[in-house]
Formats: structure tokens, C-alpha cells, sequence
């Protein structure tokens, strides 16, 4: 039998940050219903494409990993928030990280993105089409929202996650997964005037990310809870062999609501949405980095990950890690230098939605 191994593990964080506080000056808010109501503190805000963030994230897992673009057998972006569409991104990564030899190829979810793709790619190396795969998520969130709109200018962030995948007789990585989406409800959560149903001459109005979060949020618990059931009995374990819940960081209080379904303590849950906000795909490609750097993952943790999004597409994942919690090389790639702040980047489209 073929496992698909996670080897590498990395993150791109864009610098700007834009505090409750200083959101509290453009949209009618305030840092105290952010906090309680989505556990939400600081978002980061992208002076650099999609791509870009993608590149670093891949290049932080490959040195983690030992290996270089030219061992990549696959490129694996999930996003919602693609830099291009045609060309697609993943061939930009692809190229950008030296992965000349490596299919490229973006996947979109929406939220649950990086969940699916993780499943296509270790489902590549056990079918033994591939041996190695970058599975990066990322995106910029930011880009979308109409910061006129404080129900859900507060919630979104940008940022990238990785990790490497590696053909291993060793069972671990992703060892039980369900995937599914609730198309009934695809319309309470999308993004407007974007794709070809659009009128490209007479675009009726901005791409603006629209959604009723009440139900969302009613249907992010039960979706992800029952997702998790069915992915320990498919692994035939019980509530408590899990060491680690990452789950997608969308409201702490989904989170919350997840943890309680499940009675994991919270010394078990990675939370970092104060930090980031909901970075869609690339909530748990970070925080999954996140949970190995801070030593809450650690040699052979057993991981249970759900994830809820736009489609309505959900997916839980039970992921074995290996020996290794620390990288093998670092890598010094990073972002060019920001010489703006979180406000002054985002300060044009501030001025567009008024
Ligand atoms: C979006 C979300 C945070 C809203 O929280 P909520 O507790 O359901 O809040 P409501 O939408 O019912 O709004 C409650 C009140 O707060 C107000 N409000 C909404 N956004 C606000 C903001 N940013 N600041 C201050 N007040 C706000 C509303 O106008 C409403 O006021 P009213 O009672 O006078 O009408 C929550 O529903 C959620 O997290 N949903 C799921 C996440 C999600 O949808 N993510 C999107 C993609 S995954």
C-alpha cells in the first residue's frame, strides 16, 4: 500500500495588517462586536498577487521537505481568489518554484479547497501516477470585499499555506476523508458578477461576496460534525485518539460549536482566526503549519480537520502525521517589502465602494 506522507509544511503571511480598530474608521463597527461575535482581532491584507503568496508558502514547504521544485510531480493550487484564471495560477507557482516537470492545475472549493485538493493529490500518489505533490492554498480575500458592507467587511484576510506530499510505505497522511457539497443552498453564500454569467460589456455591479451568515453558520456546524463522525467511523476511531482538531477558521464560534459537538478541549484546537480572519482556502493549509511550529502537533498526532464553504461544499479529513515535526532546511524566500499599511492598500477600493 502507498500512504501520501506530508514532509513539508509552509506559510506566506502578507504583511499589512488592518486592526478591528482601524476597520472601525471606514465601515460602522466596532472591535467589540468583531471579537465577541467572530473571535476575529486583525486581518492581513495582500500587496502582492495570489501567486506570489502561493510561491512563498510552496517554497517554505519545499526547503521544509528537503527538495526542490524539480522533484514536484504536481501542482495543486486551491482558491477562490485566482490571480488569473486563463493562464491558471498553479502554472505560475509551478513555474515560479522551478517545478518545470510538474503538472499545474488550480481547484476550487471555495472554504473547503485546500481539504479537496489534499484529497486529489495523496488519491494521485496511492494510485502511484505521481510520487511527490505541492498542495498549496491561497488566496486574497480581501480583493472581493465591498468595505461599504460591515457584515462582511470584518470577516475575510488574505494569506498562504502548503505542504508537500511524498509516496511513502509509511501509514500516515491523509488516511480517512469525505468530501461533499450541498448544491440546494448554493445561493447563500457566492460571489456576484463573476464568470461568464456575467455581462462582460455591462457588468451589473462589483464581484462582492454575498451571504446569509445565520444559516451559513447553522449549516458550517452541522455540515463539518457530521462530516468528522463519518471520517473517524472510516478510520474506525473513536473521539478521543484525536490529538489535534484544525478546523476552518470562519467564526470562532463555529469553532466552538464543532469543539462541543465532538468534546475535544481546547488545549487540542488550533485557533488563529484572531490573527487572520477567514482566509477561505488557506485557513487550514496555515493553521495546519501553524499547529506543527507551535508544538501542537506532534510525532504521529492524529489531526482531524473539517472545513465549510461556499457551494455549499464541506469536507472532514483525518490526517496521520509522521516522525518529523521540524523542517529538514529553512528557505529564505519572502514577500518583496511593504511600504504601505494595511489601510492605505486597501484605501482605493474604500474610496470605489462609496
Ligand atoms: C456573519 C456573522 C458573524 C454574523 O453574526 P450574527 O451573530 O449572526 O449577527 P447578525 O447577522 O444576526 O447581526 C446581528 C446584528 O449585528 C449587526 N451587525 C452585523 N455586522 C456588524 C458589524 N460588523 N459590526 C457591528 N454590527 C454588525 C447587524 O446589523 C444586526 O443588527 P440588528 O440586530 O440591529 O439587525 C455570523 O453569522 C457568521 O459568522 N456566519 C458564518 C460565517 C460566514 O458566513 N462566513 C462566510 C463565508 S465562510
Amino acid at each position: 500500500m502507498i500512504y501520501a506522507k506530508i514532509t513539508g509544511w509552509g506559510k506566506c503571511i502578507p504583511p499589512a495588517e488592518i486592526t478591528n480598530d482601524e476597520l472601525s474608521q471606514i465601515v460602522e463597527t466596532n472591535d467589540e462586536w468583531i471579537s465577541t461575535r467572530t473571535g476575529i482581532r486583525s486581518r492581513r491584507v495582500s500587496h502582492v498577487t495570489t501567486a506570489q503568496l502561493a510561491t512563498v508558502a510552496s517554497q517554505h514547504a519545499l526547503a521544509c521537505a528537503g527538495l526542490t521544485g524539480k522533484d514536484i510531480d504536481l501542482v495543486l493550487l486551491a482558491t477562490c481568489s485566482p490571480s488569473t484564471m486563463v493562464a491558471n495560477t498553479a502554472s505560475l507557482v509551478q513555474k515560479n518554484i522551478g517545478a518545470t516537470g510538474a503538472a499545474a492545475c488550480d481547484t476550487n472549493a471555495a472554504c473547503s479547497g485546500f481539504l479537496y485538493a489534499l484529497q486529489n493529490a495523496t488519491a494521485q500518489i496511492q494510485a502511484g501516477m505521481i510520487k511527490r505533490a505541492v498542495v498549496v492554498a491561497a488566496e486574497r480575500m480581501t480583493w472581493y470585499v465591498n468595505w461599504a458592507k460591515r457584515d462582511s467587511a470584518v470577516l475575510f484576510g488574505d494569506g498562504a499555506g502548503a505542504v508537500i506530499l511524498e509516496a511513502s510505505a509509511e501509514p500516515c497522511g491523509l488516511l480517512g476523508t469525505k468530501t461533499g457539497c450541498d448544491s440546494g443552498d448554493r445561493d447563500i453564500l457566492h460571489i456576484a458578477n463573476y464568470g461568464t454569467d456575467m455581462d462582460k460589456y455591462q457588468p451589473s455591479g462589483p464581484s462582492d461576496l454575498l451571504f446569509e451568515g445565520r444559516e451559513i453558520f447553522k449549516r458550517a456546524v452541522k455540515g463539518m460534525s457530521e462530516a468528522c463522525d463519518d471520517v473517524l467511523s472510516q478510520a474506525n476511531l473513536q473521539l478521543n485518539d484525536i490529538d489535534v482538531l484544525v478546523p476552518h477558521q470562519a467564526n470562532l464560534r463555529i469553532i466552538q460549536a464543532i469543539q462541543q459537538r465532538l468534546d475535544i478541549s481546547d488545549d487540542k484546537v488550533m485557533v488563529n482566526i484572531d490573527k487572520y480572519g477567514n482566509t477561505s482556502a488557506a485557513t487550514i493549509a496555515i493553521a495546519l503549519c501553524e499547529a506543527v511550529e507551535n508544538g501542537l502537533v506532534k510525532p504521529h498526532s492524529n489531526i482531524m480537520s473539517a472545513a465549510f464553504g461556499a457551494g455549499l461544499t464541506w469536507a472532514a479529513s483525518y490526517i496521520k502525521w509522521g516522525e518529523r515535526v521540524t523542517p529538514i532546511a529553512l528557505s529564505d524566500a519572502a514577500l518583496p517589502p511593504c511600504t504601505q499599511s494595511g489601510l492605505e492598500l486597501i484605501a482605493p477600493a474604500v474610496k470605489a465602494c462609496q
